[in-house]
């Protein structure tokens, strides 16, 4: 049993409750297909997202290993960025992170807005680098210099994507098969934004043992599918081994890769009209780099017939902080009309 599994590693409870998978009714009605949210953008800390899962694990390791300070890294708007750097302070650790700008904007609402304003509020230091294409090794040489320093760091990947934090989505797989049972229903399908790919390999993972026919659907956020079908899987593996297990062989990555250019951290028009629509049918926050995206992948499957029968899930990983990062889009695309 994967519960059984899971329970051999050291977890922070910083959940503290499962989130909640509820119905979206005038979407739905408005789609004619029922759509469900499974609400990971209500985890309670520092304004909510997937990367809380992924740290329970991985902030007990660095507990146990006795740091004092996490290391981490991403873009200057990084949701996982924030959620590190809010959990350290929780935890009275040191946070340390390096930032990179993506779309190389300077645009001072993402450079100091949303995601990036809070990095300050929570104390945490950043450093600037031009790119984060070898990121292992730049997060390996700061915390050299940390270590120099007298610190004890220890280091959090970029979105928190090794096998300890994947073991969050996991134990999210469990939860959410937990809860479509009691529904009663018969899903058609899990649609998630797949990014650095922790929470798609783990959920996958989690959910197949229950669902094993239960399609996860990944929608890329970042890269085609030749280059991300690889990270899912790999990282799926290494997930299973971590955990002492084969990966069945009913493990399936599926991955849509259609709706995240012109590339990452830059919406386009469908990922502006999916957040548009959610906030004007839903009153639910999305955001221009991964959900947005994600949900356009959703509309447009429906749209396209590309679902099979029955209701369809989507996962919300969080990310509202950053709309606040990107004011004009919306003004660029003032005759999107959702
Ligand atoms: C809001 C949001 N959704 C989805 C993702 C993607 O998750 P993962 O990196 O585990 O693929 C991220 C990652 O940063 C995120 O911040």
């Amino acid at each position: 049993m994967l519960s059984q599994r899971l329970a051999r590693f050291p977890r922070l409870d910083l959940l503290t409750a499962p989130t909640a998978l509820h119905k979206l009714p005038r979407l739905s009605q408005r789609l004619g297909r029922d759509i469900y949210v499974k609400r990971d953008d209500t985890t309670p800390l520092a304004m909510g997202g997937n990367k809380l899962r992924k740290l329970e694990y991985l902030a007990a390791d660095a507990q146990a290993q006795g740091a004092d300070t996490l290391v981490t890294a991403g873009a200057i708007q990084s949701n996982h960025v924030r959620q590190t750097a809010a959990l350290a302070a929780q935890l009275g650790l040191g946070c340390v992170a390096l930032l990179e700008n993506p779309i190389a904007t300077d645009q001072v609402s993402y450079l100091g807005n949303g995601n990036r304003l809070l990095l300050d509020l929570f104390g945490a230091q950043v450093e600037r680098v031009d790119s984060l294409d070898h990121a292992d090794a730049q997060l390996q040489a700061l915390a050299e210099r940390l270590s120099a320093a007298g610190k004890r760091p220890y280091i959090v990947p970029i979105g928190g994507s090794n096998p300890l934090g994947a073991l969050g989505y996991v134990r999210a797989g469990l939860e959410l098969a937990q809860q479509i049972e009691a529904t009663g229903l018969d899903f058609a399908a899990v649609l998630l934004a797949s990014g650095s790919a922790g929470t798609h390999a783990g959920l996958a993972l989690g959910l197949g043992e229950q669902y094993p026919d239960l399609p996860v659907i990944g929608v890329t956020v970042s890269r085609p599918q030749a280059t991300q079908r690889p990270k899912v899987e790999q990282l799926a593996q290494a997930t299973a081994q971590c955990l002492d297990m084969a990966l069945p062989a009913s493990f399936a990555v599926t991955l849509w890769d259609e709706y995240y250019g012109p590339r990452y951290g830059e919406p386009n028009a469908g990922t502006l009209a999916a957040v548009k629509l959610l906030a004007a049918q839903e009153g639910l926050l999305l955001d221009p780099v991964y959900t947005g995206k994600a949900m356009a992948g959703l509309l447009d499957g429906v749209a396209r017939g590309r679902f099979a029968e029955g209701p369809v899930i989507f996962l919300h990983t969080g990310g509202a902080p950053a709309l606040f990062a990107y004011p004009d889009v919306w003004n660029e695309h003032s005759e999107i009309n959702a």
